[in-house]
């Protein structure tokens, strides 16, 4: 069995506000990254997959087929979007980059099947670096 990872990066920006709280509170929690303006992140996506390696292609995933879903489901609705008004996962809850991690990995497990319909390989887990210090993991088996 590999675990196979592919490395993806988008921009994004986001403010942290929380609907369940007050202006204040969100201003106490948040702090700068509160401010009503907004602020950008590079991020880094590590997506991983697991299964056995196929005896004809001597892959356990074929990075071509993940680097389409992760195009169709990934970048194309987060890359150069403001997280807060252009996707609608965060309308109702704040853009952090573990709810980003959560949409991101309901997003592939959704869509997994139609461009992986055999038993493997499956989604194990999705990563990501929102600065070098700021890094959230999140496994598949973890998300509905
Ligand atoms: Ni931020």
């Amino acid at each position: 069995m590999f675990r196979v990872t592919r490395q993806y990066r988008f921009a994004a920006s986001h403010r942290l506000h929380s609907p369940e709280l007050s202006d204040e509170e969100n201003r106490q929690i948040y702090g700068k990254c509160n401010n009503p303006y907004g602020h950008g992140h590079n991020y880094v996506l590590d997506v991983s997959a697991r299964g056995p390696v196929a005896q004809e292609t001597g892959w356990a995933v074929d990075v071509r087929v993940l680097d389409k879903l992760v195009s169709c489901q990934v970048l194309q609705a987060f890359d150069h979007r403001n997280l807060n008004e252009d996707a609608a996962a965060f309308a109702s809850i704040p853009p952090t980059t573990e709810n980003l991690a959560f949409e991101i990995c309901r997003r592939l497990k959704r869509n997994w099947k139609e461009v992986f319909p055999g038993e493997w390989p499956k989604l194990e887990k999705v990563r990501i670096a929102e600065t070098a210090r700021n890094i959230f993991e999140v496994r598949a088996d973890e998300v509905e």
